[in-house]
């Protein structure tokens, strides 16, 4: 799957022959290399539960993927976390500028939208306007941008546990519901065939970003590929200040074990998901 996304930003992404070239260029750093691609294989591992072919789930994969990248480049700017290393690159205001990083990132935003939206996506156009409205709605203020505004307040007002649950699920846990949400949503999965699998979304995301957390106090700088220690340093309350180390890692494993119990009526196509459960909190970087 990560050699498929990069291929097909390789694609998207192609250099026009005039001025606007600098701005390809920075969504090609942005873009291409690096990441762990874990939401276009969230995309994926749904849409094999429903059989859906793999070039939609590509697709959706891609567009997703491009929602995070650009919340990444903004994330680093440094009217938000000021950082300068990501993916163990540069951040894109550093191996750009600061104007170019914010077009960057408010352009594959609307790439986004632009390859949900494209018949290629899905033959039926009611899947694609419910694609589009999933997307959108994860993404904006009841989503991660959301969540991106409540994590700038977090070191301000010191949150409580409910409140921090409540942040990180808009945050990380919107656009993760997203990716389980969207190989129901190709497959035409009526609502009320989506419980299990929202369940398992949910509790994967918190586990997630306990995760993300957990790396940011303990984790190895050189293969995180960005800088730790920020949450602390920005005064921020996070599971980990919180729980502790220890709770908050029995916390994430406990999710995972309730995750997987989501899916317990699915057989073997459900063994994509559980794995992406148990990588979530095992992982070093
Ligand atoms: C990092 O996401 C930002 C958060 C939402 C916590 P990832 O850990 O998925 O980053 P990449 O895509 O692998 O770089
Ligand atoms: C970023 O969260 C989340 C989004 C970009 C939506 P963080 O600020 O915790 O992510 P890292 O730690 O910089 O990757
Ligand atoms: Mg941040
Ligand atoms: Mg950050
Ligand atoms: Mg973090």
């Amino acid at each position: 799957m990560a050699a498929a996304i990069d291929a097909a930003f390789d694609h998207v992404l192609a250099v026009p022959d005039d001025a606007r070239s600098r701005l390809y260029e920075a969504m090609r750093h942005a873009a291409i290399g690096g990441g762990k691609r874990l939401r276009p294989l969230l995309v994926e591992a749904t849409c094999d539960l429903f059989h859906i072919a793999r070039d939609s789930a590509l697709r959706v994969g891609l567009a997703v993927e491009c929602i995070h990248v650009y919340s990444l480049i903004h994330d680093d700017l440094p009217a938000m976390d000021d950082d300068d290393l990501r993916r163990g690159k540069p951040t894109v205001h550093k191996a750009f500028d600061e104007a170019t990083a914010i077009l960057a990132g408010d352009c594959l935003h609307d790439i986004a939208f632009e390859i949900l939206s494209d018949e290629a996506t899905h033959a039926d156009p009611f899947v694609r306007i419910e694609l589009v409205r999933a997307l959108a709605l994860a993404s904006g203020p009841a989503g991660m941008a959301g969540g991106q505004m409540m994590d700038l307040e977090a070191g301000r007002f010191g949150f409580d546990l409910p409140t921090v649950t409540r942040l990180q699920q808009l945050k990380t846990g919107a656009l993760i519901g997203f990716c389980v949400e969207a190989g129901a949503i190709l497959a035409r999965v009526p609502p009320e065939g989506r419980i299990g699998l929202r369940g398992y979304a949910r509790d994967i995301g918190l586990a997630f970003q306990i995760a993300d957390d957990l790396l940011d106090v303990e984790g190895d700088a050189d293969l995180a590929g960005k800088a730790l220690g920020k949450d602390a340093e920005a005064g921020k309350e996070t599971f980990v200040s919180l729980l502790g180390v220890e709770r908050a890692r029995e916390q994430s494993r406990l999710l995972v074990d309730q995750a997987k119990a989501h899916l317990h009526g699915a057989g073997a196509e459900a063994d994509l998901l559980r794995a992406i459960a148990d990588y979530i909190v095992e992982r070093d970087r």
